[in-house]
């Protein structure tokens, strides 16, 4: 691209700062649940995860939106510069996009059923054997951060439990299922470093008909 080039290309990008790559205005979405019915997971926690991380990651996400308008429409910007704020707005997708898979998985009876059961039993050999991986995979983040997810590959059309150490790391093409969030702040002030019965309280509040909806609507998706 040429200097003219890029100067026009900065001059119409600054007239279009409404346009939805560009957007600022995304909205937090409710909890689909009382956050005072689940069961071994504090009202306290879930509403301090909720306000804190969840909705902090949705307000910077949009200042970085903001940011990158601005920046793309001064020419003069190091490229390092832009480059800061395409890695945060990464960061910040993964974490408001995990954290809304997150929490409308939450505020069931942990019953596991429908088509997903099925398809976790096809594909892992038994319930059992899939519970007992997603375990370890998420007991082997413990120590720090990171997200333990059941993705539908598009790729593969296969189900796996992948690890994920961060926000921006997931398996490519894979769709998230479920996730469980690992990070010391989604479970230290209930259980402290005792994160494997923090586990076990999620999975006693899974919504396994909200989950089977989410996987038939992945499932029905062709690329
Ligand atoms: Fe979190």
């Amino acid at each position: 691209m040429t200097i003219i080039d890029s100067a026009a290309a900065a001059a119409q990008a600054s007239s279009t700062p409404s346009a939805p790559a560009f957007s600022g205005g995304y909205q937090p979405k409710p909890l689909k649940f009382d956050p005072a019915k689940l069961e071994g997971l504090s009202e306290r926690l879930i509403r301090s995860h909720w306000e804190n991380n969840y909705q902090g990651s949705v307000k910077t996400l949009n200042a970085v939106r903001s940011r990158l308008t601005a920046a793309l429409a001064d020419t003069e910007a190091p490229p390092v510069i832009y480059g800061g704020l395409k890695r945060e707005e990464l960061h910040r997708t993964g974490s408001v996009v995990l954290h809304e898979i997150y929490f409308d998985g939450l505020g069931g009876n942990g019953q596991a059923a429908g088509s997903v059961r099925d398809a976790i039993t096809a594909a892992f050999g038994s319930y059992a054997t899939w519970e007992a991986e997603f375990r370890r995979t998420a007991m082997s983040l413990a120590g720090g951060s990171g997200w333990a997810i059941l993705n539908y590959n598009l790729h593969t059309r296969s189900l796996n439990n992948n690890w994920a150490w961060d926000h921006m790391h997931g398996a490519a093409a894979g769709v998230p299922v479920l996730v469980l969030d690992m990070y010391e702040h989604s479970f230290h002030m209930d259980y402290g470093t005792q994160a494997a019965k923090y586990v076990d309280a999620w999975f006693r509040n899974l919504d396994w008909e909200t989950i089977d909806q989410r996987y038939r609507a992945i499932t029905a998706t062709r690329v």
